[in-house]
């Protein structure tokens, strides 16, 4: 029998202000890139403390912009970690480029930079960190490598906002990195149901740089720019804009953004006290960074089969999932690349055992209790 009461993975939380904004949006018959379009950029913007940030339709189409207005090059290869959504080496692969793909660090399970160097060809061109599932990668260390080598970081911050590396919180001016998009090229957003903020679908790009966000802002609507009231096409775009719907949402999420992250951080340690001894590994936190949660994700131990637990889990009235993918282990990746499976035995066993719970606002502390105690016999009977 299926439990009456489900805790699920994800729940957006829109309060009636948000949803009165989108009724006056539909009301205003202005419904694409306008006035709350720019309000919103302008909020996450200020936010990250980086002068430039350009909205788009999603995270994917934020990363695809970001690898056009870098002109990557057919052949030119982007360092990346194996483990995470694959929507990154998508980009990376539909512009001419090549991935590559390198093992992650175990316990963060972020890009492991020091497999990074020996990686670097005469082709590279990017590397692209991905902060997994809101805790930032090691930026210090990777940007190092890459300005030895000359090399562009552009972040895949899909799940980070409001993530910190060691120094200080988003947008402040303390000296040391940060926040996402203050020591790379361009850090690019997503706002997808199970991220930190939504709008649906939508996403951003955050730089430092007025060149980039000009070609990116180019870029997202037809490759067009416009003058005396006349676009005219310089290079070939996409229609990547946001909606004025999605920038309403946006406004109104980015208001609550503190609230909602004190609350992850609320319910994780709640999750790592009531984990404590069980046959898991629980997210590890390095000392000087700010993790937002976006999931909260743990190891099983090999011995037991995840996605046995997955099924017993809801069936016991808990959601969960895995927690991303193996690069390397997904049949195009296989096909196109050959890539050899031993170079990533952190990956490997992350994308096989990795379990992601419930974790969003609308859960209390005792509905992560709740879960854990689920965990715990599920755990016991497996
Ligand atoms: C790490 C990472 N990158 C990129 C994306 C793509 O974002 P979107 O779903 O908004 O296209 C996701 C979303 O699932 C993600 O988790």
């Amino acid at each position: 029998m299926e439990a009456e009461t489900r805790i699920r993975l994800a729940d957006p939380w829109f309060d009636d202000d948000e949803i009165e904004d989108v009724v006056a949006v539909l009301k205003s018959g202005r419904l694409v890139q306008g006035s709350h379009v720019a309000a919103f950029e302008k909020q996450v913007a200020e936010y990250l403390g980086v002068p430039e940030a350009v909205a788009c339709a999603n995270g994917t189409a934020s990363l695809h912009l970001a690898l056009l207005a870098i002109r990557l090059e057919p052949g030119d290869e982007v360092i990346l970690p194996d483990f995470t959504f694959p929507s990154a080496a998508n980009m990376i692969d539909a512009v001419g480029g090549v991935p590559v793909p390198v093992d992650i660090e175990p316990g963060t399970f972020n890009l492991d930079p020091s497999h990074v160097t020996e990686h670097i060809t005469s082709r590279t061109r990017a590397i692209m960190p991905v902060h997994q599932f809101g805790l930032m990668a090691d930026l210090p260390a990777i940007g190092a490598i890459a300005e030895e080598h000359g090399l562009l970081v552009f972040e895949d911050a899909a799940c980070a906002l409001g993530a910190t590396g060691p120094g200080g919180e988003p947008g402040s001016a303390s000296s040391g990195p940060r926040g996402i998009g203050q020591a790379s090229a361009m850090a690019c957003i997503s706002f997808h149901p199970r991220k930190v903020i939504t709008t649906a679908e939508g996403g951003m790009i955050v730089s430092r740089s007025a060149v980039f966000a000009e070609r990116l802002r180019r870029l997202r609507n037809h490759g067009a720019h416009r003058e005396r009231g006349r676009m005219t096409f310089d290079e070939i775009g996409f229609n990547y804009r946001m909606t004025e719907v999605q920038g309403a949402l946006g406004t109104g999420q980015m208001r609550k953004l503190g609230a909602i992250i004190a609350r992850r951080r609320e319910l994780a340690c709640v999750y790592d006290a009531e984990l404590a001894g069980l046959p898991l590994r629980r997210p590890a936190v390095p000392e000087g960074y700010g993790h937002v949660y976006q999931s909260y994700v743990v190891v099983l131990d090999p011995a037991l089969d995840r996605d046995r637990i997955v099924e017993a889990l809801d069936h016991a009235g808990v959601e969960s999932t895995l927690g991303a993918y193996a690069l390397h282990m997904q049949p195009y990746y296989r096909r196109k690349y050959g890539l050899d499976a031993s170079r990533f035995p952190n990956s490997r066993m992350a994308f096989r055992h990795s379990l992601a719970l419930p974790i969003h606002q609308h859960m209390t502390e005792t509905d992560a209790r709740t879960v854990a105690n689920v965990l715990r016999g599920v755990l016991t009977r497996a």
